[in-house]
């Protein structure tokens, strides 16, 4: 019995040292090279898990313990400072449970008075303190363990929100405000621009690039860096003015900060119960993306002052606030396997088979690897732990591996030279990213991916012809290219697996109804390479003809407005081809036909010659046919505003395109106008 428990103990003593190396290794990245190795619930996971074992074996617990010390480490280059009112943390919440059991503890430690709630966003910088002498910035220091953090007041009085004197003169002798140091999201991308264009590395993400720009020794790199600060809380105060004391609740006191010249967040709210906490939370989740500055969640702090005082600590947070954090977008899964998709015009896709992992609230278990240079870029190997990021609803991606968890006898990733599906050699034109297999029509995922979009809604529209049924036709030998759509039988239709007489009778009528068409729908099925539905539309309308567009030169073509040099390559190309010209020829054979289009006076158009802006979400209609309408009716549609934009036609959430419009004096519609347009037109 004794032995068994000295096993067991031995066991978990190997576990937390593991889990220490590991936490130290993880913290020292974190803290100290501001270039963090794996995600934030990724180090709090093993966080909990070393805490859980050490309150489980009391014994096992030793002061050097990353769990002994919350936060950051003090650089040596920095003088220390202590915080004479420690620098708190939060507690955190990651369900709306865990905000009404907040709530409901707050109503028994207030014994049930009334109460309101501060909202406001989780700034995802790093929380500095403040010291105003006689109004005066003397000190600004970060929080460091909480206890005691670095001088750094050089390289935060660089930073443009941070007055280096209040205003107003009402303010106390000494006034200490805490608040976040973040750097904006725009600054941030423009700081690893001139990283990577100086051979520097960039930053993985705003948070680090904050962090790395404070603790520069030179000031004047940090002079040179985007950063802001809001301010959300009091440190120690002294002296208060007689005029303007300090404030008696959390939202005055933001007020008054203000009013000194300090700058607060301008989302923060005052609420009045746990329902609208959760509003304002759903709220700002969903404006996440589009806010200027990242946020990892929302703050709640009771508003009261003497409330917050009978509410109290516990340890190193206080009980009156809480963090309610939002969803991981990044966790960590193995890279299973790498499986190579051919597209309709060969190129060849490297797709990440991911081990299933839940982040940003959806399974993922596959997302692109784009092509070679982004492998090679990541260094993604297949065994590799990976770094998988979802945020909003932007397509899962593979960040890259965890080199510390890679397993040994791993090979860089090579894409195959040769087509996966029909086995002819893939090749990598100068200049492209992907590789393309060279099989055309003849390898089958070409023809397959062909004829899908030949029969796709915006292109031939035949109802009924899915994906799926494609790939039963093409894999049963009936159709070879897409003008064996039409000489397709009813029996040869029938005898297809899960096929019922009806279906095919009703897939028979839609093939045949598609024969009536439009020049540039009929243009768009095809297939040219980079020729979208907008250019087909264009193309349709200058030259009015197929012939007409068959003959016209890599030159005349350029003159359509959307094609340029390399379109025209692909549309010219595309008609030279032999394979090409005998599937147009069996089409056409087949009783493919549209309305003529009749030569307008291209003038006479009620948009003719004038540049057009489409900025904004649209609610009603596609944005590809918005677009396709306005060149339509003789519109150049241009994507940035300046004096030679006519018209903007600015849908919901148009923002700096709509305000250079105003500014310009331009004429500006919204959805509902641009409709009744379209209608007239
Ligand atoms: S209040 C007494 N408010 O979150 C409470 N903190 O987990 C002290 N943070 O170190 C913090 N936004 O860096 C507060 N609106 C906000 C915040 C915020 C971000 C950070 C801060 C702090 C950490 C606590």
């Amino acid at each position: 019995m004794a032995s068994e428990k000295m096993t067991e103990e031995n066991n978990v003593r190997d576990q937390i040292n593991i889990l220490k190396e590991q936490l130290n290794y993880h913290a020292h990245r974190y803290y100290l090279l501001d270039d963090p190795e794996i995600p934030d619930a990724e180090y709090d996971r093993l966080f909990r898990r070393l805490e859980t074992l050490e309150q489980q074996y009391p014994d096992l617990a030793t002061l050097d313990s990353p769990t002994q010390r919350v936060g950051g480490q003090i650089l040596e280059h920095f003088k220390q400072v202590a915080h004479q009112i420690p620098m708190l943390s939060l507690s955190n919440a990651f369900s709306e449970q865990e905000i009404f059991d907040f709530a409901q503890r707050i109503d028994d430690l207030l014994e049930h008075e009334n109460f309101n709630i501060v909202a406001e966003p989780k700034l995802d910088g790093l929380a500095i303190s403040l010291r105003y002498e006689q109004g005066i910035l003397v000190q600004a220091a970060t929080r460091g363990d909480g206890q005691t953090g670095e001088d750094v007041t050089q390289n935060v009085r660089t930073i443009q929100s941070v007055p280096l004197k209040l205003i107003n003169n009402d303010y106390p002798q000494v006034l200490e405000v805490r608040g976040e140091i973040f750097m904006p999201k725009g600054g941030f991308k423009k700081l690893n621009e001139i990283q990577l264009k100086n051979g520097d590395k960039a930053f993985a993400n705003p948070r680090n690039a904050a962090a790395g720009s404070l603790r520069q020794l030179d000031s004047r790199v940090t002079a040179s860096r985007p950063l802001a600060m809001y301010c959300y809380a009091l440190g120690l105060v002294e002296g208060e003015h007689a005029d303007n004391p300090i404030k008696t609740t959390h939202s005055d006191i933001l007020q008054q900060l203000q009013h000194w010249g300090l700058s607060v967040s301008p989302e923060i709210k005052r609420l009045e119960n746990c329902q609208q906490c959760i509003v304002y939370y759903q709220n700002i989740m969903q404006r996440r993306s589009d806010l200027p500055y990242e946020i990892d969640g929302v703050v709640f702090k009771v508003d009261s002052i003497a409330q917050q005082q009978k509410a109290g600590f516990i340890s190193r947070a206080p009980r009156w606030a809480i963090a309610y954090k939002f969803p991981a977008e990044e966790a960590i899964t193995r890279l299973m396997g790498i499986d190579v998709q051919v597209g309709r015009t060969g190129a060849l896709t490297p797709v990440a088979r991911l081990k299933p992992v839940f982040v940003g609230g959806v399974t993922v278990t596959n997302a692109t690897l784009h092509n070679q240079d982004e492998i090679d870029r990541k260094d993604i190997r297949i065994g590799d732990t990976v770094i998988v990021r979802r945020a909003g609803d932007v397509i899962p991606e593979v960040v890259g591996p965890v080199l510390s968890r890679r397993p040994e006898n791993t090979a860089p990733y090579i894409l195959p030279d040769h087509c996966p599906v029909c086995g002819s050699v893939a090749e990598r034109v100068d200049g492209e990213a992907k590789s393309r297999c060279t099989g055309g029509l003849y390898c089958p995922a070409q023809r397959k991916e062909a004829i899908k979009h030949f029969a796709s809604r915006k292109a031939m529209d035949i109802d009924g012809l899915g994906d799926k049924l494609v790939e039963q036709l093409v894999e049963a030998g009936l159709i070879h290219d897409v003008s064996n759509l039409y000489q397709l039988s009813l029996k040869q239709i029938s005898a297809l697996e899960r096929m019922g007489p009806k279906s095919a009778e009703n897939l028979i009528q839609a093939i045949e109804n598609s024969k009536l068409t439009t020049l540039s729908r009929f243009i768009y099925a095809l297939g040219i390479r980079e020729v979208g539905e907008a250019t087909a539309l264009a193309l349709a309308n200058y030259f009015k003809t197929l012939t007409a567009i068959q003959l016209a030169t890599e030159e005349e073509l350029q003159e359509v407005a959307d094609v340029g040099p390399i379109v025209a390559h692909h549309i010219v190309t595309f008609f030279a081809q032999t394979h090409n010209q005998e599937v147009l020829t069996k089409l056409l054979g087949a009783g493919i036909h549209w309305p003529k289009i009749f030569i307008k006076d291209k003038d006479a158009l009620p948009l003719a010659g004038k540049t057009v802006v489409l900025t904004g979400s649209l609610a009603v209609m596609a944005r590809n046919e918005a677009k396709a309408k306005l060149i339509e009716l003789g519109a150049k549609v241009s994507s940035s505003v300046s004096k030679k934009t006519a018209l903007v036609i600015a849908g919901e959430k148009a923002g700096s395109k709509l305000t250079k419009a105003q500014e310009l004096g331009i004429e500006i519609m919204d959805e509902a106008q641009m409709l009744e347009l379209f209608n007239q037109g």
